[in-house]
């Protein structure tokens, strides 16, 4: 906390605030210093830095914490801070806080410039997750192995359904088990999605049985797998281009119960060998088509959506939109995370993180944390 002592009460160099700077020091001593720390730094990690943020925008965040509209975990906690204060009060401790040295420029000690990381693929950390599956699913999800399905083009969806059935052992299969086991909530997902946004290629593997034999019993699976076995619904797999083996082990497995589904088990339950052979082979050599999945951004591409609003490198100059430039990052996780699950109710940034995951969100925590001189 040395740079605490330096951080005297200066020039305000982002918003000409409006406001008793003093008598906002006092309420912002008595009042807001034991959680923002003493310059309106240095408090705990999710605590926001306020020092040289833009006082309108901290105005209106206090008023949206009194009136309820502002909504977090910690909302108790900043709603019973502002509760005593009036709306003169608190353009004053927002005048006082803009009037600091901005948080910006002591994150900048750290930072060069605003620029984001150079080109990183944004898949790079589900990549390492996935090399194991290689081997069975191909690396870019086409399997060559009989018995493997494929995954590429595969609805993340029905995938994510997959394996979880998988981890909690309604569809059984002691290896797959196995291998997701270790996985969050938010890995699978972000597997799922990895593999959904890749090219389907029909597989290459012997067919079981005969594809033309299949076509008239499979003609009652077309409303809901499709025609020809692509199917636009997220939790209905596409079958088209599967490999024939695994089909129809998939079918055997509705029928006996190792994968626990009421409405699959009924569908197939009167078929027989021939039939389930022939209505695999049926599908599999059907083209399967790629699904309409958006392709993930990189930190810079989202980065620049994010500048056009916050600023270059999030050093925002319009009071309107808040700093982020060298704010906490544990704070920036959170917030993000509550912006995404609609929880802070800003449709501006309801709309921006709608599309974000979980790694695209500590990616742009990580970026502006780090802050950005200009
Ligand atoms: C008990 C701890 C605590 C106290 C006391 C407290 N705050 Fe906060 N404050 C927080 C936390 C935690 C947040 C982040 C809440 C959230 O997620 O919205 C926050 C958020 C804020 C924000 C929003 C910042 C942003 O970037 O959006 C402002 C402005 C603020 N506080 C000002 C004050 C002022 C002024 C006082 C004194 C009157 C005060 N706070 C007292 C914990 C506290
Ligand atoms: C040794 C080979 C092998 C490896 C390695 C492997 N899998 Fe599998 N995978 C299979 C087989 C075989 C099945 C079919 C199992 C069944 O009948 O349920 C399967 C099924 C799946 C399914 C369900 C597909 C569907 O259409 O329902 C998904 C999703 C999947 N695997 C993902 C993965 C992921 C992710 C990994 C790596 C963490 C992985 N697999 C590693 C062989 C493998
Ligand atoms: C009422 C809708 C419906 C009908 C009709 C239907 N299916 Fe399904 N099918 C599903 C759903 C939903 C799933 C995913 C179930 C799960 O999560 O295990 C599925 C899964 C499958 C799978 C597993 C694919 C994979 O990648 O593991 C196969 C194979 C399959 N169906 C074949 C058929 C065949 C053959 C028929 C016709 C005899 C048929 N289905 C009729 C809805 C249907
Ligand atoms: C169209 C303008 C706009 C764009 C684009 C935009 N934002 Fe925002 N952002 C806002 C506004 C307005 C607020 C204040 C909303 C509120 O009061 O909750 C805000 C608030 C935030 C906050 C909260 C800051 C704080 O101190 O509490 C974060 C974090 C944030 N934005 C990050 C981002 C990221 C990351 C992106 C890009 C993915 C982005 N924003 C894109 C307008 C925008």
């Amino acid at each position: 906390m040395t740079f605490c002592t330096a951080l005297i009460v200066g020039a305000a160099l982002q918003t000409a605030a409006a406001g008793d700077v003093e008598a906002g020091k006092r309420t912002a001593d008595k009042h807001c210093a034991v959680c923002h720390g003493p310059e309106g730094m240095g408090g705990a990690p999710e605590v926001p830095h306020l020092a040289g943020q833009h006082a309108d925008y901290m105005s209106t965040a206090l008023q949206q914490y009194k009136d309820g509209r502002r909504v977090s975990d910690f909302m108790v906690a900043m709603t019973v801070a502002v509760s005593t204060l009036s709306g003169e009060e608190m353009s004053n401790v927002a005048a006082y806080y803009a009037s600091l040295t901005p948080f910006t420029q002591v994150a900048a000690q750290a930072a060069k410039s605003d620029a984001p990381p150079e080109e990183e693929d944004p898949f790079a950390a589900v990549k390492a997750m996935t090399e194991a599956c290689a081997g069975c699913h191909g690396e870019d999800g086409n399997s060559d192995q009989p018995g493997s399905p494929g995954l590429a083009g595969q609805h993340a969806e029905y995938m994510v359904d997959a394996l979880n059935a998988y981890k909690t052992g309604s569809r059984k299969h002691d290896m797959m088990q196995a291998f997701v086991e270790p996985f969050s909530t938010a890995e699978i997902q972000e597997i799922a999605f990895y593999y959904a946004v890749m090219k389907p290629l029909r597989a290459e593997t012997p067919m079981v049985g005969d594809s033309f034999a299949g076509r008239a019993p499979a003609a009652a699976c077309a409303v809901c797998h499709g025609e020809d076995g692509n199917v636009e619904d997220p939790k209905t797999p596409r079958l088209a281009g599967l490999d024939s083996e695994y089909l129809a082990a998939a079918i055997v497995a509705y029928q006996d119960g190792a994968r626990d589904h009421d409405v699959m088990r009924d569908v197939v339950a009167a078929l027989d060998k021939t039939d389930i052979a022939n209505m695999s082979a049926f599908y599999a050599a059907k083209a399967p088509k790629a699904l309409p999945v958006l392709k993930p951004l990189t930190t810079k591409e989202w980065a620049e959506k994010c500048n056009r609003c916050h600023g270059p490198g999030g050093n925002s100059t319009d009071p309107r939109f808040p700093i982020l430039a060298g704010q906490s990052q544990a704070y920036l996780i959170k917030t993000l995370k509550h912006y995404h699950g609609g929880e802070r109710g800003d449709p501006m940034m309801f709309a921006m993180s709608f599309a974000m995951n979980e790694a695209d969100i500590l990616k742009l925590a990580a970026y502006y944390a780090r802050g950005a001189a200009q």
